[in-house]
């Protein structure tokens, strides 16, 4: 386990908390594999019914941890930590509910598109600023969202890395229901999460596997041009520019930028 996660059981009930609230949940290397563990064995434990994910009441995550971007970039993203989390959660075969309070940036929204059931604080930040950071969407999302949202919202999110609210990731079916703030968010995450110790676990299965099949090879491919393209751009001057100006504090200068 990591030091920056802590997992919790209660009845068929498997709850993930990021725990790093002195860097937002910033979700590093370590805490993605234990992630992605914690994910595939929650998939053999017959006993586990859903898996909840959560950062707590203030913050859900600022996403990948920019010093781990800048210092170790994977040059091949499909064997890299962060991939295997998301391969996990995207096969994971039970339902995955998130609550989701205070950030939620670059992957920490991305996710939200492999969940089933989201809960968000009315006031909640959600942003993929992947061109503002010179890199490009991941893991499906330049797919689902013009497909959930229209291409001219998806746009402003993706091409301008616009920020939205949780009222807003409601209203636009990016998310279940908006709440008054991280408790009730939580609360109501867990209350739905624990009733599906109360429905047929085997029907739930199968009739979520039902509602990921449409697409599914398309979105697998897509997923991986996306992975290759990002580890690419990783590596550009585009983006080593605006992840340094990220930790100097400092607004990127893309003026020389082809
Ligand atoms: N990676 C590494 N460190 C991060 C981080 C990240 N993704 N996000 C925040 N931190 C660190 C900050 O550097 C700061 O560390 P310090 O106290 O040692 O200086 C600390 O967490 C608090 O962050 P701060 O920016 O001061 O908090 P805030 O409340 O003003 O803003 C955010 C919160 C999430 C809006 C802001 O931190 C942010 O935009 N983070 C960058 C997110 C990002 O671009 N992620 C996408 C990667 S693809």
């Amino acid at each position: 386990m990591n030091e920056h996660l802590r997992i919790d059981r209660e009845q068929g009930l498997l709850t993930l908390r990021l725990n790093r609230p002195d860097k937002k949940n910033a979700l590093t290397r370590a805490m993605y594999r234990a992630m992605a563990d914690a994910l595939d064995q929650a998939d053999q434990d017959k006993s586990v019914r859903a898996f909840l994910i959560t950062g707590g009441e203030q913050c859900f995550t600022s996403g990948n941890d920019v010093s781990d971007f800048i210092q170790a970039p994977p040059s091949d993203l499909s064997s890299s930590e962060v991939f295997q989390f998301m391969r996990a959660l995207f096969e994971f075969s039970k339902p995955v509910v998130a609550a989701v309070s205070g950030s939620a940036v670059g992957i920490g929204t991305t996710l939200l598109l492999h969940c089933d059931l989201v809960y968000v604080s009315r006031d909640a930040a959600l942003k993929m600023p992947f061109v503002n950071l010179g890199l490009c969407p991941e893991y499906g999302s330049s797919v689902i969202l013009p497909r959930l949202l229209g291409h001219a919202r998806a746009a402003e999110l993706l091409l301008l890395g616009q920020g939205f609210t949780g009222e807003q990731a409601a209203e636009w079916g990016i998310a279940n229901q908006a709440l008054e703030d991280g408790a009730a968010t939580l609360a109501k995450a867990r209350e739905v999460a624990l009733s599906f110790q109360r429905l047929a676990p085997s029907a739930v299965i199968d009739s979520k596997r039902l509602m990921r099949a449409p697409g599914r090879e398309e979105l697998r491919r897509v997923i991986e041009e996306e992975g290759k393209l990002f580890s690419q751009r990783l590596r550009s001057p585009e983006a080593i520019e605006a992840l340094t100006a990220f930790m100097q504090r400092r607004v990127p200068d893309f003026s020389k930028s082809a």
